[in-house]
C-alpha cells in the first residue's frame, strides 16, 4: 500500500490530509472527531484574542459546486485553543497526532499578543497565522496589503522560541502580486510553511425568489469556497512551489472533494492538503474516505509515496 505520510515544517503527518481551519473546528468536541479520523493533523478555527460570536445569520450558503461564508471569525478565544485541558480533550489517547492552532487577530498587536502566549508551548505542533480573512467588515485582507503584511511579518520575527510557524494566504490572481508576495515571504526564515488558499473574497450568491443575496452579513459579500475555487487553488500552490524557498512547505487547500483532487495538489507542489468545504458538508468521515481514495488512486497509477509525488507536474515541453 502507498505511503501517505508527509512532513510539514519537519512535523510528521501520518497522512497528508487534514482539516482546513474554519468548518467544524471551533470546539474541542469537533476537533476530537478529526483527531479520531485518518486526518494527519488537527487544526483549530482561527482564534482571536477574545471569544466572539461572529457576524449575524444567515452567514453561510451551500451549493454543489460552491459555498459562501461570511462568518466573521466566531471562536472561543485564544486561551481556549491553547489550554492544556482543551488539547487533552482533543487528542485524548492519540497525543502523537499534531495539533495546530490558527490565529487571526483583529489587529497586528492582537496577533503578537496571541503569539507571545504560545512561546515554548510544546503541545502546539505548529501555528498557522491567517493573513487572509475576507469577512471582517471594514478591514482589508492583510495578504493583499503589502505594507501591513510586511509589518506583521517583521514583528513576528522579534519573538523567539515559537512553535513552527506558517502563514495562510488569500488567493492571488496576478503574476505581479505573486512576485511581490514571494519576495517578501522568502526573507523571513521563521516562515516554514505557507497554506494556500483562503476563500476568494467578496463573492455573492443571489436568490431570485427573494430578490436578495442569500447571505445577510456584510451586505451579502462573502468568501467563496468549494469545487469552484479548486483551479485557482491549484495554480496558487504551483506558483508558490515555483517561487518560494525550497525549505518552505506548501500546504494546498481549495475545493478538494476526492482522493484524485489530492493527487492534483501533490503534483502542483503541495506537501500536504487541507479540506474545508467538504468537511463542512460531509463531516469528519470525509478524511477516512479521501485517504482511502488517494491510496487507491496512487496504487492504480503505480505511485509508492506521497513525498515522491510532490511538485512532479511535468511541463509540456
Ligand atoms: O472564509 C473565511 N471565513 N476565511 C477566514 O479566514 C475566516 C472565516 C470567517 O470566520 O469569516
Amino acid at each position: 500500500t502507498p505511503d501517505l505520510s508527509t512532513t510539514v515544517a519537519g512535523i510528521r503527518l501520518s497522512t497528508c490530509i487534514y482539516n482546513a481551519s474554519g468548518p467544524r473546528s471551533g470546539s474541542a468536541e469537533a476537533l476530537h472527531k478529526i483527531a479520531q479520523s485518518s486526518a494527519g493533523a488537527v487544526l483549530s478555527k482561527s482564534a482571536t484574542l477574545l471569544a466572539q460570536d461572529g457576524n449575524p445569520l444567515p452567514r453561510t450558503w451551500q451549493h454543489t459546486e460552491a459555498s459562501l461564508n461570511s462568518e466573521g471569525l466566531p471562536n472561543k478565544g485564544i486561551d481556549y485553543y491553547i489550554s492544556d485541558e482543551t488539547i487533552s480533550e482533543i487528542l485524548q489517547s492519540d497525543s502523537s497526532k499534531p495539533y495546530m492552532v490558527s490565529l487571526s487577530g483583529k489587529t497586528t498587536a492582537d496577533n503578537i499578543t496571541m503569539l507571545r502566549k504560545m512561546v515554548g508551548n510544546t503541545k502546539i505542533a505548529a501555528i498557522e497565522l491567517n493573513l487572509a480573512c475576507p469577512n471582517i467588515i471594514g478591514k482589508p485582507v492583510v495578504g493583499y496589503d503589502m505594507e501591513q503584511m510586511k509589518d506583521i511579518l517583521d514583528q513576528v520575527s522579534q519573538i523567539p522560541n515559537l512553535p513552527p510557524m506558517g502563514i495562510k494566504l488569500p488567493p492571488y490572481l496576478d503574476s505581479v502580486q505573486f512576485q511581490q508576495v514571494a519576495t517578501l515571504i522568502n526573507q523571513y526564515e521563521w516562515i516554514q510553511f505557507v497554506v494556500s488558499i483562503n476563500t476568494l473574497g467578496n463573492a455573492t450568491a443571489v436568490s431570485v425568489e427573494a430578490g436578495m443575496p442569500y447571505i445577510s452579513s456584510n451586505d451579502g459579500f462573502a468568501g467563496l469556497s468549494g469545487p469552484a475555487v479548486k483551479y485557482t487553488a491549484l495554480a496558487n500552490v504551483r506558483k508558490w512551489r515555483q517561487m518560494l524557498r525550497p525549505n518552505i512547505d506548501v500546504v494546498g487547500v481549495g475545493g478538494i472533494v476526492t482522493g484524485r483532487d489530492v493527487l492534483e495538489f501533490l503534483l502542483c507542489g503541495a506537501a500536504a492538503v487541507q479540506v474545508g468545504t467538504q468537511h463542512w458538508s460531509e463531516g469528519p468521515k470525509c478524511f477516512d474516505r479521501i485517504v482511502q481514495e488517494l491510496s487507491d488512486c496512487m496504487k492504480e497509477l503505480g505511485h509508492e509515496s506521497v513525498t515522491s509525488l510532490v511538485g512532479t507536474l511535468q511541463p509540456w515541453n
